[in-house]
């Protein structure tokens, strides 16, 4: 009777495979960092860490699955800056990102880069600006549907260039790269986890990487304010969370093995080549995480009013 208790469950968390649900497409920078991870947890927890794609909606199906998952830790969302934007773009979210949650701990800090299909007729950030003004509204910049990362990229893209331009969901930033090779799609604003290899070999355009400075795995590449749009910061992070009321023990063992698959050799080293970094074991805490998210749901609230677009 005591092996069934919950405490002696939780002494033994966890005892079967965990799954990590990511809310966008396969093949995408969530679902990357998701499986390097899922790999390295995996040994540390002596479990199989699985990831599970449940997209739509910008992000908000999957999320609104692990809200509604038993909070007993075998359930987590690998979630971007999305988690925080979305109360602030959907009327009737079916959750409430302030309370339906327990965080983990802050995985990785994302920069994004401006990308184009192959053939557009642009080669720098002030061609791409000129062109984009000369073609209008005819010019389609992909996103990942409301309130995702390359969505909020979008959004700031579009406000400062202050030309209409079509905006076009997907599933996720994977679907996009093959539509753009395939120069169906002009232009989208995502993540180096998914971009950097597509650079590398000119499979797409590169205009400009959105940090403050150069990266090193891809120094040829300009920075926003080199292209004259310093306005175009962003860097995307991401956290795990499970469902409120995980007993806190078994989010402390998943805040652990998340540090623990942090630090991996592995996971360093492929995070360095993508152009991020692991967060530092003192992000990667759940008090670290909760004072982020309610901090960047306070953030966006007001920056997605002003831009005035919601989903019902
Ligand atoms: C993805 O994994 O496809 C992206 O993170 C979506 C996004 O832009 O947030």
């Amino acid at each position: 009777l005591l092996a069934l208790s919950p405490a002696g469950a939780q002494e033994r968390f966890p005892e079967r495979t965990v799954t990590v649900i990511v809310p966008f497409a396969a093949g995408g920078p969530t679902d990357v960092v998701a499986r390097q991870l899922g790999e390295a947890m995996s040994r540390d927890l002596g479990v199989a860490v699985v990831a599970e794609n449940v997209t739509g909606a910008g992000g908000t199906i999957g999320a609104q699955r692990v809200a509604q998952a038993r909070p007993d830790g075998y359930t987590l969302l690998l979630g971007n800056v999305g988690v925080a934007t979305a109360p602030a773009l959907y009327r009737r979210l079916p959750y409430d990102p302030l309370t339906a949650f327990d965080t983990v701990g802050l995985i990785t800090p994302v920069p994004m880069t401006l990308i184009g299909r192959p053939d557009l007729p642009a080669a720098t950030l002030p061609e791409l600006v000129a062109w984009i003004r000369r073609t209008g509204a005819e010019v389609n910049l992909a996103h990942a549907g409301l309130g995702s990362a390359s969505h909020l990229c979008a959004t700031l893209f579009r406000s400062l260039l202050q030309v209409p331009v079509t905006a076009v969901a997907f599933r996720g930033t994977a679907p996009i790269m093959t539509e753009m090779m395939g120069g169906r799609v002009d232009l989208a604003c995502d993540q180096t986890t998914n971009t950097v290899p597509y650079i590398r070999d000119g499979r797409v355009k590169v205009f400009a990487v959105t940090t403050p400075r150069r990266l090193a795995a891809l120094p040829d590449v300009p920075t926003t304010a080199e292209g004259g749009m310093p306005g175009l910061l962003v860097t995307i992070w991401h956290g795990f969370y499970v469902p409120r009321g995980t007993p806190r023990p078994v989010v402390e063992r998943l805040a652990q093995s998340l540090r623990a698959a942090l630090a991996d050799p592995a996971v360093v080293a492929r995070f360095a080549d993508l152009a991020t970094t692991p967060e530092p074991p003192e992000r990667a805490t759940p008090e670290a995480h909760r004072a982020l998210l309610d901090a960047e749901i306070a953030r966006w609230r007001p920056v997605i009013a002003a831009a005035g677009e919601y989903a019902d």
